[in-house]
């Protein structure tokens, strides 16, 4: 199977629920490339939105596991086996969603904002940055885009919206292979 069908079929197959939250990771995925879309984003972050939580897909199907070393991390795992496919333009900002968390946390109106899930999974993430990690983080090349992501995962957790299939994705898919 080519690399563009296994992902499809990784979003049409998975129907476990993305933790703590009452969407499976498919729907808060698509969710968030549409939240993207709707906030006129470049084609690079729509395809960065819709792929931002594939480490948890690998992390089901150890199969598809690029490193021995399972740590759990999941944007370091969709991470390291994306950037094998992808432009760099789509798989960084994936790299830095959970540090775009950790850094937006600063703002206690964000904070409060965020599900009692996502409370918990930022304490294990390394809890809330400090101004040296805030600053550091500020000036990465893909600090903005990384940020952006972060606000449209957060708001990707609707029941009962309408979302588009995943293969209305696919021509976006292939065109940002390397
Ligand atoms: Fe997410």
């Amino acid at each position: 199977m080519n690399i563009i069908d296994q992902i499809i079929s990784s979003y049409a197959n998975n129907k476990s629920p993305y933790i703590g939250e009452k969407v499976t990771i498919t729907e808060h995925m698509i969710q968030t490339a549409m939240l993207a879309e709707k906030n006129n984003c470049s084609s690079n972050l729509i395809c960065s939105s819709l792929l931002h939580d594939y480490g948890h897909f690998i992390l089901e199907n150890p199969d598809d596991l690029v490193s021995k070393e399972k740590d759990g991390k999941h944007e370091d795992l969709g991470y390291e086996f994306l950037k094998k496919y992808f432009v760099k333009n789509v798989v960084e900002p994936i790299k830095y969603h959970v540090k775009a968390k950790r850094y937006l946390a600063r703002d206690v109106k964000y904070y409060r904002i965020l599900s009692e899930a996502s409370k918990v999974s930022l304490k294990l993430q390394g809890g809330i940055m400090d101004d040296k990690q805030a600053k550091e983080f500020e000036v990465n090349e893909f600090f903005k885009s990384s940020i952006k992501l972060r606000k449209f995962d957060e708001g990707a957790k609707k029941t009962g919206l309408k979302i588009k299939s995943i293969n209305e994705y696919k021509n976006l898919l292939i065109s940002k292979l390397i």
